[in-house]
């Protein structure tokens, strides 16, 4: 059981990693990549890939507070507060995503600046929950 446990928090830690990395690389390619072909081509493999990790790290965060027979700590509510602010903003970011195959500029730039704030929002959350539940536990 003790080892069930510890293998949970440690495939829940490395997909919060994973998650973390994952949106950094979606942050430079809405930043970095000029071309527009280019960067749609890169944002659909890239983009479910980082919401692929994400529910895996709600899914294995699960399992453990399952284990843990449902006791919710602070840094528990926090970790879910901050997956649904992910997912809130990843409709939004979906939609404006979809505007662009119109081909036309202005709804270009304005999902390449949605994008761009919401990634680095959701890195620098994931890394503040990910710094604060350690130190909480
Ligand atoms: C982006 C979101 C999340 C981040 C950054 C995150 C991060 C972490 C980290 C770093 C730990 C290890 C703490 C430690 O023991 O040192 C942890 C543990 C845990 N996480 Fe998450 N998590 C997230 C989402 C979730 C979700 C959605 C759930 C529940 C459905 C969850 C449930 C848990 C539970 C139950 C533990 C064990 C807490 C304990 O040791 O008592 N997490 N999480």
């Amino acid at each position: 059981m003790k080892e069930l446990v510890s293998m949970s928090i440690n495939l829940h830690i490395f997909f919060v990693a994973l998650t973390f990395v994952l949106a950094v690389i979606n942050l430079l390619i809405v930043k970095n990549c000029n071309d527009y072909i280019k960067m749609t081509k890169r944002v659909e493999l890239f983009a479910p890939l980082y919401y692929l990790s994400l529910s895996v790290v709600i899914f294995t965060g699960s399992v453990v507070l399952a284990v843990f027979k449902f006791h919710f700590k602070h840094s528990v509510y926090l970790m879910l507060l901050i997956s649904l602010v992910i997912i809130i903003g990843a409709f939004k970011a979906n939609r404006l995503f979809k505007m662009t195959r119109v081909k036309n500029i202005p709804s270009q730039d304005r999902y390449r600046e949605f994008a761009y704030k919401k990634y680095l929002l959701d890195g620098v959350l994931i890394a503040v929950t990910a710094g604060i539940s350690t130190l909480l536990n």
